[in-house]
């Protein structure tokens, strides 16, 4: 995916101006920066959902290639686990016995064998959250799409999931692009994390390179010789943005 010098405003308040980056296949990309500098707006105009007021966003995959995952699960209450993970494949046209099925496999590559005719209300917010990784995964994106995701969950369900998330991503080659405000999320994770300015008119000014091998385990990442290093600079780089050279306003909103 290539977003291209994408502009965005909100009734002609500027939020985004210029912002360039690119996710290549199977790499892992993070979009980190302060609150409210566009990071959601601008995935947003990833999928699609909000146009830009200028520049181009090019997925160049099919848009049904593309999952996405926010905050907030969007599970069905009145079905069961494995009813909401075979919806999306039903609605993709697959009979409904293989759906089932195949929705069985997910919750179990995602450890919820013995869970699937529960209901979400039944389900903890890690087995929720997991659930609906389920239902993005099992429709076999090659691009997913995160927006702070794992934010709702506690540190140690949090750890748990990110890190099947991260086999998972690797083993199926998936592509991602994770919207995230924790720095040491985005490093451990990412192949490559890019920093969004203080806005208004946000714009992406800085790229990292992420040296560490995979696959990755998530507490040994933070392990490498080259995590600390980058994530002080990457904190050096963010606070100035935060502190920085905007207007008046932006230091008060910050
Ligand atoms: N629907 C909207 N209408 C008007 N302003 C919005 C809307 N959504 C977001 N904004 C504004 O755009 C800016 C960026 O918001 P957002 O993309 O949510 O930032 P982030 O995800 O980085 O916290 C903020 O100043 C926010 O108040
Ligand atoms: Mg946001």
């Amino acid at each position: 995916m290539r977003v291209n010098n994408v502009s965005l405003s909100y009734g002609g308040e500027p939020v985004l101006e210029g912002a360039s980056l690119q996710v290549g296949s199977g790499q892992f990309v993070s979009l980190v920066g302060p609150s409210g500098s566009g990071k959601s707006s601008l995935l947003r105009a990833a999928m699609g959902l909000q146009k830009p007021f200028a520049g181009t966003v090019d997925l160049e995959l099919p848009r049904s290639e593309v999952g996405i995952l926010f905050q907030d699960d969007a599970l069905l209450p009145w079905r069961t686990a494995r009813q909401n993970v075979s919806l999306g494949l039903r609605f993709r046209g697959m009979g409904k016995r293989q759906a089932l099925k195949k929705a069985d496999e997910w919750l179990a590559r995602l450890g919820l064998e013995g869970f699937e005719d529960r209901y979400p209300r039944r389900l903890s917010g890690g087995q929720r959250k997991r659930v609906a990784l389920a239902q993005v995964l099992a429709l076999e994106p090659k691009l997913l799409l995160m927006d702070e995701p794992f934010a709702s969950l506690d540190a140690i369900v949090r750890t748990k999931v990110i890190q099947d998330v991260v086999h998972l991503v690797e083993k199926e080659k998936i592509a991602v692009l994770l919207v995230t405000h924790d720095l040491e999320e985005a490093i451990s994770l990412s192949d490559v994390v890019y920093l969004l300015s203080q806005g208004p008119r946000a714009k992406i000014s800085q790229h990292y390179s992420i040296p560490i091998p995979r696959p990755r385990d998530l507490v040994r990442a933070r392990l490498h010789p080259a995590y600390a290093p980058l994530l002080e600079k990457l904190w050096n780089d963010l606070s100035r943005e935060v502190e920085g050279t905007g207007s008046a306003d932006t230091k008060a909103a910050a």
